[in-house]
């Protein structure tokens, strides 16, 4: 196996809804770095296995479902979708964003063999000349020598807001007060699980959007890239 080792990766990770998307995105493109949504991964699993039948409770099943899945992730120049995603050669862009795709990736998500399926697959995406790597352990575990770790967070009633506009925008109709209590059971289950729980890396700099906006936290997120790795990160007009 190459030695990727020297590859710069931005570990990005926090709770649902906390900006890791947008940051991720203008990070990526603003460096020319590659882009690993982790959590479209166990979104995948989870829908591959609805899609054959899987028991949700069969861990070495889904974990095979990880090992095997045919995933291809395409960059686009739309901020607000910055990857399309294909299972199987099918385009699951949409399905794989919708609540319940999150839920189900949720209950899965904290199964050590479903996890550590995917783990190579994860590393797959470190190449050159960089990576900006989307998650909840991504500085805890899967990249824990990463030169920059960013936590990002805000309250649920701020992420469950963005979150709603963000599914409208989509016409993926759900109710705000529906996602404010499917997010805060989300982060419950997430910070509180056994294997890989989300909490910032003891290396991490927490950014708390709650009341700053998005130019900030982006401003924040740049100088810390300057900082950290030594790279001027361009702005283009999608960000
Ligand atoms: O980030 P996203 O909302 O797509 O993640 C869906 C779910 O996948 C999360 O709620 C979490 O349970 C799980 N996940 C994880 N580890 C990651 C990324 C996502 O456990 N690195």
């Amino acid at each position: 196996m190459n030695d990727t080792t020297d590859i710069p990766v931005i570990a990005i990770d926090g709770p649902s809804g906390s900006g890791k998307g947008m940051v991720t995105h203008a990070l990526a493109r603003g460096l020319g770095f590659h882009i690993l949504d982790s959590g479209a991964l166990y979104r995948l699993i989870g829908l591959a296995a609805i899609k054959s039948g899987t028991d949700p409770a069969d861990e070495p099943a889904l974990a095979r479902l990880g090992l095997e899945m045919d995933v291809r992730f395409e960059p686009t120049d739309d901020a607000e979708e910055p990857l399309r995603v294909f299972l199987e050669g099918e385009d699951v862009t949409v399905r794989i964003r919708t609540d319940e795709a999150g839920v189900y990736a949720s209950r899965i998500a904290p199964l050590p063999q479903v996890r550590e399926s995917i783990r190579i697959l994860q590393h797959s995406f470190r190449c050159a000349p960089g990576l900006v790597a989307d998650g909840r352990d991504m500085g805890t575990d899967v990249f824990v020598g990463a030169p920059l770790k960013i936590y990002l967070t805000a309250s649920v009633e701020a992420r469950a807001e963005r979150r709603y506009n963000q599914l409208k925008d989509k016409d993926i109709g759900v109710s705000l007060a529906a996602l404010s209590q499917s997010i805060a059971e989300r982060d419950e289950r997430d910070m509180n699980r056994a294997v890989a729980p989300l909490r910032p890396a003891d290396d991490a700099i927490v950014i708390d959007s709650t009341s700053i906006s998005r130019e900030e936290v982006l401003e924040r997120a740049f100088a810390l890239v300057q900082e950290h790795l030594g790279l001027t990160v361009t702005r283009d007009a999608t960000t």
